[in-house]
C-alpha cells in the first residue's frame, strides 16, 4: 500500500489526479484553508482531506543559513539589498512613490518565531511527498525539510514544485516590476519569504535527502511565442498570472506595506494592461521540479 502524502493541496487537483491514477494508493490532502470544492467531482474512497497549518515554526540556525541563501538570489536579481541581518527596525520605504527598486531587508528577527516549534502529526510514513505552489507559505524550509524526512518512509521521495520570478528581465521601468519587489519585500516581512532558496539541492541535502534531481521547464508568459503549444501554454499561464496576482499581493501588501486595497488593485489592474500592450512579451517563467529521496540505510543507495 502507498501513501502519499499533498502539502497545500487547495482545491485538490493533483491529489485527485493522482489518486485517480493509483487507485490503490491512499492520498492525504492537507491544506490551511477551507476550499469550496466542485460538486462535479465524484467522491474519491482513496483521498483523505484534512484542515490543518502544515508551517511548523523555525529550527534553531535554520533562519539565519536561509537568509544567506535568499540574500544571494535576490542579489542576482538586482534587488539592491540595503541592510541584511538585525536590521528588523528599518521602515522599508514606499517603492511606488519613488519607482525605484526597493531596498530588501532580510533579518532573522524581523519575524517572530512561532512560540514553539510544532511537528507534523502524521500517524503514518509516506512513500511520496508533493510540495507545489508552497513558495511564501512557511517560516523556515529547513523545518520543512526535516518534517519532510522524518515522514517519509525508508525509500520514499519528494517532489518540490515552484516557479522562479524572472525579476531580472523584467523591465524595470514596469508596474509588474514594482510591484514584484513591493511583494518580496512584504513577504519577507511577514516572514514567510517568496524566494526559492528552497529549490536549491543543498537545502535538501542538508536535512538528510539524496539524489536530488532538478528538471527546469521554461513557460512563456502571453501569446509571444512562435510555437503555436508553447503560445497556448503561455496563453494559459498569463491568465493564471492576471487572475491570480491580486491573491497574490494583497494581504501581503496591505498588512507589511500598509498600501490601501485600492492602490493594490489598481496596481494588478496596470500589471494586466502592461501584459495585454505587450510590454512583457519575450518573458519566460522557470518552473523548477525538484525530486529527492530518503534512501533506505541513510547512505547513498
Ligand atoms: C498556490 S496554492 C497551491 C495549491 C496546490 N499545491 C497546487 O499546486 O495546485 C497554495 C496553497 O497552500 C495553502 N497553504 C498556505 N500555507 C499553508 C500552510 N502553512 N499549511 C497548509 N497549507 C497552506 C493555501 O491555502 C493554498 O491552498
Amino acid at each position: 500500500m502507498l501513501w502519499i502524502l499533498d502539502v497545500g493541496a487547495g482545491p485538490g487537483d493533483w491529489a485527485n489526479g493522482i489518486a485517480d491514477r493509483y487507485p490503490k494508493a491512499k492520498v492525504v490532502a492537507v491544506d490551511a484553508a477551507v476550499w469550496e470544492t466542485d460538486e462535479t467531482e465524484p467522491e474519491r474512497k482513496n483521498v483523505f482531506w484534512e484542515i490543518d497549518d502544515l508551517d511548523v515554526g523555525e529550527v534553531p540556525g535554520a533562519r539565519e543559513a536561509e537568509a544567506t541563501a535568499l540574500e544571494s538570489q535576490m542579489q542576482s536579481m538586482s534587488i539592491r539589498l540595503e541592510s541584511l541581518r538585525g536590521r528588523a527596525d528599518s521602515k522599508a520605504e514606499d517603492l511606488a512613490d519613488t519607482g525605484q527598486d526597493q531596498a530588501v531587508k532580510l533579518s532573522p528577527q524581523s519575524s517572530p518565531p512561532l512560540s514553539e516549534p510544532r511537528g507534523w502529526c502524521f500517524t503514518t510514513l509516506f512513500d511520496f511527498i508533493h510540495i507545489r505552489g508552497m513558495k511564501g507559505a512557511f517560516t523556515s524550509w529547513p523545518a520543512i525539510y526535516a518534517e519532510v524526512f522524518k515522514s517519509l518512509n525508508p525509500g520514499g521521495y519528494v517532489e518540490v514544485v515552484d516557479f522562479e520570478t524572472p525579476l531580472q528581465s523584467i523591465n524595470p521601468d514596469s508596474e509588474l516590476r514594482r510591484l514584484i519587489s513591493a511583494t518580496w519585500e512584504a513577504a519577507q516581512k511577514s516572514g514567510c519569504a517568496l524566494g526559492t532558496a528552497h529549490l536549491d539541492p543543498a537545502a535538501f541535502e542538508a536535512a538528510g535527502l539524496m539524489h536530488v534531481k532538478t528538471t527546469t521547464v521554461d513557460v512563456p508568459v502571453g501569446m509571444w511565442h512562435e510555437d503555436e503549444e508553447q503560445r497556448a501554454l503561455g496563453k494559459k499561464w498569463l491568465v493564471c498570472c492576471i487572475e491570480g496576482m491580486e491573491a497574490m499581493c494583497l494581504r501581503l501588501l496591505t498588512k507589511e506595506m500598509e498600501w490601501s486595497v485600492e492602490r493594490v488593485k489598481e496596481a494588478c489592474r496596470k500589471v494586466a494592461d502592461e501584459f495585454l500592450s505587450g510590454m512583457h512579451d519575450g518573458l519566460t517563467t522557470p518552473f523548477r521540479f525538484v525530486v529527492a529521496r530518503k534512501t533506505r540505510n541513510g547512505a547513498e543507495g
